[in-house]
Protein backbone atom coordinates (compact mmCIF):
# COMPACT_ATOMS: atom_id res chain seq x y z
CA UNK A 1 0.00 0.00 0.00
CA UNK A 2 1.28 3.72 -0.89
CA UNK A 3 1.92 6.17 2.08
CA UNK A 4 -1.00 7.92 0.60
CA UNK A 5 -3.38 5.14 0.98
CA UNK A 6 -1.94 4.49 4.24
CA UNK A 7 -2.55 8.11 6.17
CA UNK A 8 -5.73 8.15 3.96
CA UNK A 9 -7.18 5.38 6.50
CA UNK A 10 -5.26 5.58 9.26
CA UNK A 11 -6.62 7.04 13.13
CA UNK A 12 -4.00 8.96 14.60
CA UNK A 13 -4.47 7.05 18.39
CA UNK A 14 -3.35 3.87 16.23
CA UNK A 15 0.14 4.07 16.98
CA UNK A 16 1.56 0.76 15.12
CA UNK A 17 -0.11 1.99 11.63
CA UNK A 18 1.64 5.55 11.96
CA UNK A 19 4.65 3.85 12.94
CA UNK A 20 4.29 1.44 9.64
CA UNK A 21 3.67 5.06 7.89
CA UNK A 22 6.88 7.33 9.15
CA UNK A 23 8.82 3.76 8.79
CA UNK A 24 8.27 3.72 5.14
CA UNK A 25 8.63 7.73 4.56
CA UNK A 26 10.90 10.02 5.94
CA UNK A 27 8.66 13.61 6.34
CA UNK A 28 10.43 17.11 6.52
CA UNK A 29 7.85 18.38 8.93
CA UNK A 30 3.91 17.31 9.82
CA UNK A 31 1.47 19.78 9.39
CA UNK A 32 -1.21 18.73 12.07
CA UNK A 33 -5.24 19.02 11.17
CA UNK A 34 -6.20 16.44 12.54
CA UNK A 35 -9.08 17.08 15.41
CA UNK A 36 -12.91 17.31 16.18
CA UNK A 37 -13.73 20.91 16.03
CA UNK A 38 -17.53 21.49 17.36
CA UNK A 39 -18.15 23.17 20.07
CA UNK A 40 -21.60 22.44 21.42
CA UNK A 41 -20.66 18.33 21.18
CA UNK A 42 -17.10 18.93 23.08
CA UNK A 43 -18.99 20.05 26.20
CA UNK A 44 -21.73 17.18 26.08
CA UNK A 45 -18.91 14.03 25.01
CA UNK A 46 -15.86 15.80 26.31
CA UNK A 47 -13.79 12.39 26.42
CA UNK A 48 -14.15 11.89 22.75
CA UNK A 49 -12.11 15.40 22.22
CA UNK A 50 -9.77 14.20 24.96
CA UNK A 51 -9.59 10.91 23.23
CA UNK A 52 -9.14 12.20 19.62
CA UNK A 53 -7.81 15.56 20.31
CA UNK A 54 -5.08 14.73 22.90
CA UNK A 55 -4.32 11.20 22.99
CA UNK A 56 -3.77 11.16 18.80
CA UNK A 57 -1.58 14.60 19.44
CA UNK A 58 0.48 12.57 21.81
CA UNK A 59 0.68 9.59 19.91
CA UNK A 60 1.88 11.41 16.73
CA UNK A 61 4.59 13.14 18.41
CA UNK A 62 5.51 10.00 19.85
CA UNK A 63 5.80 8.47 16.46
CA UNK A 64 7.71 11.68 15.01
CA UNK A 65 10.20 12.02 17.88
CA UNK A 66 11.24 8.32 17.34
CA UNK A 67 12.01 8.85 13.59
CA UNK A 68 13.64 11.97 13.95
CA UNK A 69 10.90 13.97 12.56
CA UNK A 70 10.58 17.28 14.47
CA UNK A 71 9.42 20.11 12.58
CA UNK A 72 5.74 20.59 13.01
CA UNK A 73 2.79 23.46 12.11
CA UNK A 74 -0.35 22.57 14.72
CA UNK A 75 -3.58 24.07 13.92
CA UNK A 76 -4.60 26.44 16.84
CA UNK A 77 -7.55 28.58 17.38
CA UNK A 78 -8.99 31.90 18.14
CA UNK A 79 -10.95 30.15 20.88
CA UNK A 80 -7.63 30.17 23.01
CA UNK A 81 -8.50 33.95 23.47
CA UNK A 82 -11.88 33.16 25.09
CA UNK A 83 -14.02 36.11 25.30
CA UNK A 84 -10.81 39.07 24.61
CA UNK A 85 -10.91 42.11 26.89
CA UNK A 86 -10.05 44.03 23.99
CA UNK A 87 -9.42 43.90 20.04
CA UNK A 88 -7.57 43.28 18.10
CA UNK A 89 -5.88 40.06 19.91
CA UNK A 90 -2.28 39.87 19.74
CA UNK A 91 -0.36 36.36 20.41
CA UNK A 92 0.91 37.65 23.41
CA UNK A 93 -3.10 37.71 25.02
CA UNK A 94 -3.97 35.45 28.07
CA UNK A 95 -5.44 32.42 27.29
CA UNK A 96 -8.53 30.80 28.30
CA UNK A 97 -10.94 28.46 27.17
CA UNK A 98 -14.74 28.06 27.92
CA UNK A 99 -15.10 24.54 26.58
CA UNK A 100 -13.23 21.19 26.37
CA UNK A 101 -12.78 21.91 22.54
CA UNK A 102 -11.08 24.67 23.35
CA UNK A 103 -9.14 23.34 26.07
CA UNK A 104 -7.75 20.46 23.96
CA UNK A 105 -6.26 23.35 21.48
CA UNK A 106 -4.81 25.18 24.62
CA UNK A 107 -3.53 21.95 25.81
CA UNK A 108 -1.93 21.05 22.84
CA UNK A 109 -0.53 24.60 22.46
CA UNK A 110 1.52 23.84 25.82
CA UNK A 111 2.33 20.19 25.22
CA UNK A 112 4.64 21.79 22.18
CA UNK A 113 5.83 24.45 24.29
CA UNK A 114 6.97 21.65 26.60
CA UNK A 115 8.44 19.77 23.92
CA UNK A 116 10.14 22.66 22.66
CA UNK A 117 11.42 23.51 26.69
CA UNK A 118 12.83 19.57 26.62
CA UNK A 119 14.03 19.21 23.24
CA UNK A 120 15.64 22.46 21.08
CA UNK A 121 15.35 19.93 18.26
CA UNK A 122 11.79 20.19 18.11
CA UNK A 123 10.56 23.41 15.71
CA UNK A 124 6.84 24.02 16.04
CA UNK A 125 4.99 26.93 14.91
CA UNK A 126 1.21 26.93 16.34
CA UNK A 127 -0.85 28.81 13.92
CA UNK A 128 -4.29 30.17 15.77
CA UNK A 129 -6.88 30.29 13.12
CA UNK A 130 -9.76 32.94 13.65
CA UNK A 131 -12.99 32.14 11.18
CA UNK A 132 -11.98 30.38 7.96
CA UNK A 133 -15.02 30.20 5.48
CA UNK A 134 -14.96 30.34 1.83
CA UNK A 135 -14.03 27.23 -0.82
CA UNK A 136 -11.20 26.55 -3.18
CA UNK A 137 -12.33 28.90 -6.23
CA UNK A 138 -12.39 25.96 -8.50
CA UNK A 139 -15.42 24.69 -6.60
CA UNK A 140 -14.35 21.03 -6.43
CA UNK A 141 -13.21 21.55 -2.78
CA UNK A 142 -15.26 22.61 0.08
CA UNK A 143 -17.12 22.04 3.75
CA UNK A 144 -19.59 19.69 4.06
CA UNK A 145 -20.35 19.08 7.60
CA UNK A 146 -22.27 16.28 8.89
CA UNK A 147 -25.86 17.06 9.79
CA UNK A 148 -27.50 20.67 10.91
CA UNK A 149 -24.04 22.99 10.63
CA UNK A 150 -23.13 24.45 13.88
CA UNK A 151 -21.29 27.70 12.27
CA UNK A 152 -22.25 30.34 10.39
CA UNK A 153 -21.43 30.23 6.79
CA UNK A 154 -22.53 26.43 6.06
CA UNK A 155 -25.64 27.01 7.57
CA UNK A 156 -26.20 29.96 5.22
CA UNK A 157 -25.04 28.24 2.75
CA UNK A 158 -27.58 25.42 3.30
CA UNK A 159 -30.01 27.58 3.67
CA UNK A 160 -29.35 29.28 0.40
CA UNK A 161 -29.44 25.96 -2.08
CA UNK A 162 -32.95 25.53 0.20
CA UNK A 163 -31.64 22.48 2.90
CA UNK A 164 -32.43 24.66 5.81
CA UNK A 165 -35.79 27.51 6.45
CA UNK A 166 -33.49 30.30 7.91
CA UNK A 167 -30.61 31.31 9.84
CA UNK A 168 -31.27 31.96 13.44
CA UNK A 169 -29.18 35.48 13.91
CA UNK A 170 -27.82 34.02 17.70
CA UNK A 171 -28.00 37.67 19.57
CA UNK A 172 -28.30 41.25 18.16
CA UNK A 173 -27.88 42.59 21.54
CA UNK A 174 -24.33 43.16 21.68
CA UNK A 175 -22.41 46.47 21.77
CA UNK A 176 -21.37 46.40 17.73
CA UNK A 177 -22.67 48.51 14.61
CA UNK A 178 -25.36 46.48 14.33
CA UNK A 179 -25.68 43.92 17.19
CA UNK A 180 -24.73 41.08 16.14
CA UNK A 181 -21.60 39.20 16.59
CA UNK A 182 -18.26 40.15 15.45
CA UNK A 183 -15.82 37.79 13.75
CA UNK A 184 -13.28 37.65 11.61
CA UNK A 185 -13.37 35.48 8.52
CA UNK A 186 -10.36 34.44 6.13
CA UNK A 187 -10.66 32.95 3.41
CA UNK A 188 -9.49 29.16 3.21
CA UNK A 189 -7.58 30.09 0.46
CA UNK A 190 -5.37 32.73 2.72
CA UNK A 191 -5.35 30.18 5.64
CA UNK A 192 -3.62 27.57 3.56
CA UNK A 193 -0.97 29.83 2.38
CA UNK A 194 -0.80 30.61 6.10
CA UNK A 195 0.39 27.22 6.37
CA UNK A 196 3.05 27.08 3.12
CA UNK A 197 4.36 30.57 5.14
CA UNK A 198 4.80 28.51 8.25
CA UNK A 199 6.64 25.90 6.68
CA UNK A 200 8.97 27.96 5.42
CA UNK A 201 9.54 29.63 8.61
CA UNK A 202 10.82 26.56 10.40
CA UNK A 203 13.66 26.38 8.16
CA UNK A 204 14.68 29.60 10.14
CA UNK A 205 17.11 28.02 12.62
CA UNK A 206 16.18 30.55 15.14
CA UNK A 207 12.79 29.42 15.28
CA UNK A 208 11.58 27.88 18.40
CA UNK A 209 8.21 27.45 19.37
CA UNK A 210 6.15 30.20 18.12
CA UNK A 211 2.43 31.03 17.53
CA UNK A 212 0.88 33.24 14.96
CA UNK A 213 -2.54 34.37 13.92
CA UNK A 214 -4.46 33.98 10.81
CA UNK A 215 -6.99 36.32 10.14
CA UNK A 216 -7.29 39.37 8.33
CA UNK A 217 -7.52 41.94 10.94
CA UNK A 218 -10.80 43.11 10.25
CA UNK A 219 -14.03 42.54 11.65
CA UNK A 220 -17.05 41.29 10.43
CA UNK A 221 -20.88 41.35 11.94
CA UNK A 222 -23.12 38.57 11.26
CA UNK A 223 -25.38 40.53 9.87
CA UNK A 224 -22.27 41.71 7.42
CA UNK A 225 -21.62 38.65 6.33
CA UNK A 226 -25.07 37.62 5.36
CA UNK A 227 -25.39 40.82 3.66
CA UNK A 228 -22.16 39.34 1.23
CA UNK A 229 -24.00 36.30 1.12
CA UNK A 230 -26.72 37.26 -0.41
CA UNK A 231 -25.32 39.87 -2.82
CA UNK A 232 -23.55 36.97 -3.76
CA UNK A 233 -25.37 34.51 -4.09
CA UNK A 234 -28.49 36.38 -5.57
CA UNK A 235 -30.25 34.58 -3.04
CA UNK A 236 -32.27 35.83 0.16
CA UNK A 237 -31.56 34.15 3.61
CA UNK A 238 -34.57 34.50 6.03
CA UNK A 239 -33.53 35.54 9.08
CA UNK A 240 -34.91 34.81 12.67
CA UNK A 241 -33.53 36.88 15.58
CA UNK A 242 -32.37 34.39 18.61
CA UNK A 243 -31.05 34.49 21.69
CA UNK A 244 -27.19 35.04 22.07
CA UNK A 245 -25.33 31.32 21.97
CA UNK A 246 -23.70 30.53 25.00
CA UNK A 247 -19.87 30.77 25.17
CA UNK A 248 -20.12 33.38 22.34
CA UNK A 249 -17.78 36.25 22.65
CA UNK A 250 -19.05 39.79 21.09
CA UNK A 251 -16.34 41.10 19.38
CA UNK A 252 -13.15 38.80 18.06
CA UNK A 253 -10.47 39.88 15.57
CA UNK A 254 -6.75 39.34 15.12
CA UNK A 255 -3.87 41.11 14.90
CA UNK A 256 -1.89 39.83 11.74
CA UNK A 257 0.84 42.23 12.57
CA UNK A 258 3.27 38.76 13.92
CA UNK A 259 2.43 37.03 10.87
CA UNK A 260 2.84 39.57 8.39
CA UNK A 261 6.44 40.70 9.99
CA UNK A 262 7.81 37.13 10.38
CA UNK A 263 6.05 34.59 8.50
CA UNK A 264 5.83 37.31 5.19
CA UNK A 265 2.14 36.04 5.13
CA UNK A 266 -0.92 38.77 4.55
CA UNK A 267 -4.36 37.49 4.09
CA UNK A 268 -5.43 38.70 -0.05
CA UNK A 269 -9.16 37.99 0.14
CA UNK A 270 -12.22 40.13 1.65
CA UNK A 271 -15.49 38.85 2.58
CA UNK A 272 -17.04 39.28 -1.06
CA UNK A 273 -14.47 37.05 -1.98
CA UNK A 274 -15.11 34.44 0.33
CA UNK A 275 -19.08 34.53 -0.12
CA UNK A 276 -18.36 34.21 -4.10
CA UNK A 277 -16.08 30.99 -3.91
CA UNK A 278 -18.64 29.49 -0.83
CA UNK A 279 -21.57 29.75 -3.52
CA UNK A 280 -19.89 28.45 -6.42
CA UNK A 281 -18.87 25.64 -4.12
CA UNK A 282 -22.23 25.73 -2.93
CA UNK A 283 -24.47 26.22 -5.88
CA UNK A 284 -22.52 23.24 -7.69
CA UNK A 285 -22.80 20.73 -4.68
CA UNK A 286 -25.62 21.54 -3.00
CA UNK A 287 -25.97 18.68 -1.26
CA UNK A 288 -21.34 18.62 -0.60
CA UNK A 289 -19.98 15.26 -1.27
CA UNK A 290 -23.05 13.33 -0.81
CA UNK A 291 -26.27 12.73 -2.61
CA UNK A 292 -29.11 14.98 -2.73
CA UNK A 293 -31.19 13.12 0.52
CA UNK A 294 -28.48 11.76 2.11
CA UNK A 295 -29.08 12.78 5.63
CA UNK A 296 -25.38 10.89 7.23
CA UNK A 297 -23.80 13.80 4.89
C1 LIG B 1 -16.40 28.62 16.60
C2 LIG B 1 -15.59 28.21 17.79
C3 LIG B 1 -14.14 28.27 17.42
C4 LIG B 1 -13.88 27.38 16.22
C5 LIG B 1 -14.75 27.88 15.08
C6 LIG B 1 -14.58 27.04 13.83
C7 LIG B 1 -15.76 29.04 20.14
C8 LIG B 1 -16.44 30.00 21.05
N1 LIG B 1 -16.02 29.12 18.86
O1 LIG B 1 -16.13 30.00 16.35
O2 LIG B 1 -13.38 27.82 18.46
O3 LIG B 1 -12.53 27.42 15.88
O4 LIG B 1 -16.11 27.84 15.50
O5 LIG B 1 -15.04 25.77 14.00
O6 LIG B 1 -15.02 28.27 20.61
N2 LIG B 1 -23.98 32.42 14.45
C9 LIG B 1 -25.32 32.69 14.30
N3 LIG B 1 -26.15 31.68 13.87
C10 LIG B 1 -25.68 30.41 13.58
C11 LIG B 1 -24.28 30.16 13.73
C12 LIG B 1 -23.47 31.19 14.19
O7 LIG B 1 -25.79 33.81 14.55
O8 LIG B 1 -26.47 29.55 13.20
C13 LIG B 1 -23.09 33.52 14.91
C14 LIG B 1 -22.38 33.22 16.23
O9 LIG B 1 -23.18 33.59 17.32
C15 LIG B 1 -21.11 34.06 16.07
C16 LIG B 1 -20.83 34.05 14.57
O10 LIG B 1 -22.07 33.68 13.95
O11 LIG B 1 -21.36 35.39 16.47
C17 LIG B 1 -19.76 33.04 14.16
O12 LIG B 1 -20.11 31.77 14.71
P1 LIG B 1 -19.36 30.42 14.27
O13 LIG B 1 -19.30 30.35 12.79
O14 LIG B 1 -20.00 29.28 14.99
O15 LIG B 1 -17.87 30.64 14.76
P2 LIG B 1 -17.31 31.02 16.23
O16 LIG B 1 -18.31 30.76 17.29
O17 LIG B 1 -16.72 32.36 16.14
Amino acid sequence: MSVSQLVRQLDLRNKDALDKVFAKQKFDAVIHFAGLKAVGESVHKPLIYFDNNLIGTIILFQVMAAHGCKKLVFSSSATVYGWPKEVPCTEEFPLKTTNPYGRTKLIIEEMCRDLHGSDSDWKIILLRYFNPVGAHPSGFIGEDPRGIPNNLMPFVQQVAVGRLPALTVFGNDYKTCDGTGVRDFIHVVDLADGHIAALRKLDDPKIGCEVYNLGTGKGTSVLEMVKAFEKASGKKIPLSMGDRRPGDAEIVYASTNKAEKELNWKAKHDIHDMCRDQWNWASKNPYGYGKSGDSSK
